[in-house]
């Protein structure tokens, strides 16, 4: 407990210049009084982080990259480093979504090199883990995330430069979610394993949920033992929705 929510969206290869009006809708009703309760940050494609910035500035809205190169310069094509994105402004970026696992073949340790890069640069990384509908039918969810936590996550790392992200493949994009109760049960389990992996700084770790989170069933997620925000798809492309979801607040 005693752990300041996070409500995190993220927008995927969504979102052009026009889109930015959404993060001013944020900006504009998201009230003082649950600002002052709980983070909130949107991480556009990295073409929009620059004018998402800019459009949050002097708010306590945050902005974040989708992803990043573990390196910080050099001849890598296209790759983009958390030096780059905390020099736009970013203050986060997430870390081995289960989309870049599976379209981009990224492993553990090439999580666990990116979440150094990182605390490098001083950004928040979201180390995301998750299984998928196979493995939990065969039972092995907790071995599977557990393993992907002790892998991807960096010694020594605080609650300032990470938030775990628990995404179970099946439930994005889906409109599907674990019960409430497979929620909880996953979430102790990686927060046990956070107490062996990060000493006394691991009760600050905030563990997220994300998979099909939406204004209507956000409550009951939020309100579960160790579930400490969420990490919002496709509801976070609409103002009034993602604010619905950080109203469970
Ligand atoms: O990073 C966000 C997750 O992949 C969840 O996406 O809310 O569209 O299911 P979703």
């Amino acid at each position: 407990g005693g752990r300041r929510p996070l409500v995190a969206g993220n927008w995927k290869m969504n979102g052009t210049r026009s889109s930015i009006a959404v993060v001013e809708q944020i900006r504009e009703n998201l009230s003082p009084d649950l600002a002052a309760r709980i983070d909130v940050l949107i991480c556009p494609p990295s073409t929009l982080i620059g004018s998402c910035v800019a459009a949050t500035y002097g708010s306590s809205i945050a902005i974040g990259g989708q992803n990043l190169h573990a390196r910080t310069s050099g001849a890598f094509t296209g790759s983009i480093s958390a030096e780059m994105l905390a020099d736009l402004g970013a203050k986060y970026v997430i870390v081995g979504h289960s989309e870049r696992r599976a379209y981009h073949h990224e492993t553990d340790d090439g999580v666990h090199a990116k979440a150094l890069g990182a605390r490098r640069a001083g950004l928040c990384g979201i180390i995301c883990v998750g299984e998928t509908i196979e493995e939990r039918e065969q039972g092995r969810a907790l071995d599977i995330v557990r393993a992907q936590l002790a892998i991807g996550l960096p010694k020594g790392a605080t609650a300032a430069d990470t938030v775990i992200a628990y995404e179970p493949v099946w439930a994005i994009g889906s409109g599907r979610t674990p019960t409430p109760r497979d929620i909880a049960e996953v979430h102790a389990s990686l927060r046990e394993m956070l107490d062996k992996l990060a000493g006394d700084e691991a009760r600050k770790i905030r563990i997220l949920y994300g998979g099909s989170v939406k204004p209507s069933n956000a409550r009951e997620i939020l309100s579960l033992d160790n579930v400490d925000g969420a990490l919002v798809g496709g509801a976070s492309l609409v103002a009034e929705d993602f604010l619905g979801i950080c109203a469970a607040y």
